[in-house]
């Protein structure tokens, strides 16, 4: 069909995630009709560089062969077949292909189909875990301001971000916030200029505060390990998630890590857990576990956990939660050629070297006059625009400055997507660096216009 065609289609008929559909109306939509490794192809055959991997699931690139003919040998045996009182030969395979990679004390995996789903199944898993050994009252949890971890409402309340979840607030359920480590815009409390350790021990005794508080009551403190993404790819201080471990054990509260960001080697290790040698009590993934192919997501547990819902049917200890597509097969049969494909290929080590040399070349934009603060962890980068940088005073809103440069990468052939003022750069894990000094060569050119430019 006719590009022209399509977009006014878009435009009729469609409601786009995430966006200000006023301004979406504005403007002719890029539509995307194929992909070739790294890049995307629009409808009048121009190619751009995926940046967000897609949001922030692509690992090998598009259309790689191993995992293609994967999904196609699926095909020839089943599409979907329920996990509701069968098995799957593709969700058995890739669950035990699963167990080698995740930190060792994680036994069980439940499956389901996004990051908001596993983060709900944790939190259910969790509320109910305390409820089968007789301690109901545990069924509130702590979460990090700003977090994100999806937009049911499970994950809202736990992830509460206030710029995507306020009108729905009163629908959420009980949940404290402890403060994010942050430390170019420390919480309230810290000096601006405090270094990481300081902005690290006060969040963590605020942290304890409301453990000491409320500890009876919680069943679990839910945290993105390492690096908070949709926050604006926050990058914790050293030794914060393991003194997080440390003060959930000691008050006797479940440790969740959502791992759907972070997950399958997107930090330089398989799980942002391993730089804290960290194991948690449930861990989400989603996002990565594909290659950025399909919707699969997994939530894994202990052994303690997945026991304590073991019993007689009339017991009341089973967990009653499932979808339709739970483990569908040809997503695990996907996720399977995925995990091939990072052994093959030595990925995670890849990512940690490219990870060192991206983090060389995007030191060259920090002296421009608009860049606060660079942010990187392994292949997830975070660049900070701000009006002023001494102050750290942020851009007004409304000039949507993030959004506006984001657009202009198009004509350099880059896709990015901006978390307000925030850049992010989350190329597919195995982009190579030739496309990557292209990325930050042409954000160079686009942050250094914003000097000359009144309005961006
Ligand atoms: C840490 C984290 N958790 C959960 C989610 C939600 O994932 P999904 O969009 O697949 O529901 C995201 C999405 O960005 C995320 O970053």
């Amino acid at each position: 069909m006719e590009t022209r065609q399509l977009q006014d289609l878009d435009h009729r008929h469609l409601w786009h995630p995430f966006t200000h559909m006023k301004q979406w109306m504005e403007d002719p939509p890029l539509v995307i009709v194929a992909a070739e490794g790294m890049e995307l192809i629009d409808s009048d055959g121009n190619r751009y560089l995926d940046g967000i991997s897609s949001l922030w699931c692509n690992v090998h690139g598009h259309r790689v062969k191993h995992i293609d003919q994967a999904i196609r040998d699926q095909l020839d045996r089943v599409a979907h077949s329920t996990m509701l009182g069968l098995a799957s030969e593709p969700a058995i395979l890739l669950g035990e292909r699963l167990m080698r990679i995740v930190p060792g004390n994680l036994k069980k995996v439940f499956y389901s189909d996004a990051g908001a789903t596993a983060a709900e199944i944790a939190f259910k898993l969790a509320v109910q875990y305390w409820h089968n050994v007789g301690r109901p009252e545990k069924n509130e949890f702590v979460g990090l301001a700003e977090a994100y971890h999806g937009d049911t409402t499970g994950a809202m309340s736990v992830g509460r971000t206030t710029a995507f979840h306020k009108p729905y607030f009163p629908l959420l359920f009980k949940a404290h916030f402890a403060p994010t480590p942050f430390v170019y815009r420390p919480p309230a409390g810290v000096d601006a200029d405090a270094t990481p350790d300081q902005v690290r021990d006060f969040c963590l005794s605020e942290l304890e505060r409301i453990l000491r508080e409320h500890g009876g009551r919680l069943a679990a403190i839910a945290v993105e390990p390492v690096v908070q993404g949709a926050a604006g790819m926050i990058v914790q201080p050293e030794g914060y998630l393991r003194q997080v471990r440390r003060l959930a054990t000691r008050y006797e509260v479940l440790l969740i890590c959502d791992e759907v960001a972070t997950g399958f080697g997107r930090t330089g290790r398989m799980f942002a857990v391993e730089h804290e040698q960290v194991q948690p009590d449930l861990m989400c993934v989603a996002k990565g576990i594909t290659g950025g192919y399909l919707p699969l997501a997994a939530t894994f547990a202990t052994q303690k956990i997945f026991d304590a819902f073991l019993g007689q049917p009339t017991e009341g200890r089973t967990f009653y939660h499932g979808h339709t597509y739970t483990g569908n097969p040809l997503a695990c049969a996907a996720a399977l050629a995925n995990l091939d494909l990072f052994e093959e290929q030595n990925l995670v080590h890849q990512v940690e070297q490219k990870g060192v040399e991206l983090g060389g070349l995007l030191q060259t934009l920090q002296p421009l006059k608009h860049v606060g603060d660079i942010r990187r962890k392994g292949l997830m980068v975070g660049i900070e625009l701000v009006e002023d940088k001494a102050s750290r005073k942020p851009f007004d809103p409304r000039r949507r400055t993030g959004a506006e440069v984001c657009r202009r990468m198009r004509s350099h052939g880059i896709i990015l997507r901006p978390l307000a003022d925030t850049l992010v750069l989350m190329p597919p894990l195995a982009m190579g660096m030739d496309h990557l000094r292209r990325i930050v060569d042409a954000l160079r050119v686009e942050i250094h216009r914003l000097e000359s430019s009144a309005q961006p």
